[in-house]
């Protein structure tokens, strides 16, 4: 591991803006990631109110900070706020990380590439050609609609509570198309994106499709991290399924700003180990 330079008037800043924010994993995962490589940055956390997001792209270029991530309640303003959108970021109106050259600020989402990355590194294989069942149609629904076809997915299939929003993501993709649950079992891949599971959320410990629908061929994936394991992941494994958790996505969506902002390759390993030492939660 390289020495980390002290602060000084040389040091670069970035920072994750969200409202609550608090709670970011970011700056764990970023500082590891510099710290193991010895870059001369460092990682805050900002709280940013709702409404206050363009105020905080001002004050990136006033600043001179070097890099955002993006998290909730900001995602579509700061997309509005940009001077320029990368493809996904365009496509999704949506940004999860921002650059800044000069006075250009540049916004990006790597919420999709990072789901794809983890799942094709944990498989090693890639996903070309897989179909792929995605179960919810908010935010990280559409991210991973996105770049599971840009990916060069053969089919992509959408199942949600409410239809329309459904349609909506599937129509991010022309090889996405809406389904309802028995659709899901034909399919390579099945990854849960909704909050189902999730401790501290709606629905802790349930599970959010029938897993009778589950089987051996499938590889099963969970955007939710905490808890590690969840009913959706534990009942495909008893089934002889492959399962992938959440962290995966968590730290390559991470690794993929990493690489924008800095140019350099991303250190994977110790920028996973904070989440997983990091985190009290995790089971
Ligand atoms: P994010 O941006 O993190 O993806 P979101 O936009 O709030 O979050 O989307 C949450 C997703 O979880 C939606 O697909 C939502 O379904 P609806 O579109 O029908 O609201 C889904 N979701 C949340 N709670 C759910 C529950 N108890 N059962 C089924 N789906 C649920």
């Amino acid at each position: 591991m390289s020495e980390q330079p002290p602060i000084s008037g040389a040091t670069r800043l970035a920072a994750v803006i969200g409202d609550p924010v608090r709670h970011s994993l970011s700056p764990a995962i970023h500082n590891a990631g510099f710290t193991a490589l010895g870059l001369d940055w460092r990682f805050l956390a900002l709280p940013v109110a709702k409404g206050r997001g363009v105020d905080a792209l001002d004050a990136m270029r006033v600043l001179g900070i070097d890099g955002y991530s993006v998290t909730m309640p900001h995602k579509a303003a700061i997309a509005d706020g940009v001077d320029r959108l990368m493809p996904a970021a365009r496509a999704l109106s949506s940004v999860n990380c921002v650059r800044r050259e000069g006075s250009q600020l540049i916004g990006d989402s790597t919420d999709g590439l990072g789901f794809v990355r983890a799942l094709e590194a944990q498989l090693d294989r890639s996903i070309v050609d897989a179909t792929i069942g995605i179960i919810g149609a908010g935010g990280a629904a559409r991210s991973i609609v996105d770049a599971a076809a840009r990916n060069g997915v053969a089919r992509i299939v959408v199942v949600n509570r409410s239809p329309e929003r459904a349609a909506e993501a599937a129509a991010l993709a022309p090889v996405a198309e809406v389904g309802r649950p028995a659709d899901l079992s034909p399919l390579d891949i099945i990854v849960n994106t909704t909050s189902v599971g999730m401790l501290g959320g709606p629905a802790p410990d349930q599970i959010p499709i029938d897993p009778e629908l589950l089987r051996p061929e499938h590889v099963v994936a969970d955007i939710v991290y905490q808890p590690r394991m969840t009913r959706l992941l534990a009942e495909a494994a008893a089934r002889g399924a492959t399962i992938a958790g959440g962290v995966g996505m968590l730290v390559h969506q991470a690794a993929a700003a990493f690489e924008w902002w800095t140019g350099r390759p991303a250190p994977l390993e110790a920028m996973a180990a904070v989440v997983v030492e990091g985190d009290p939660l995790a089971t």
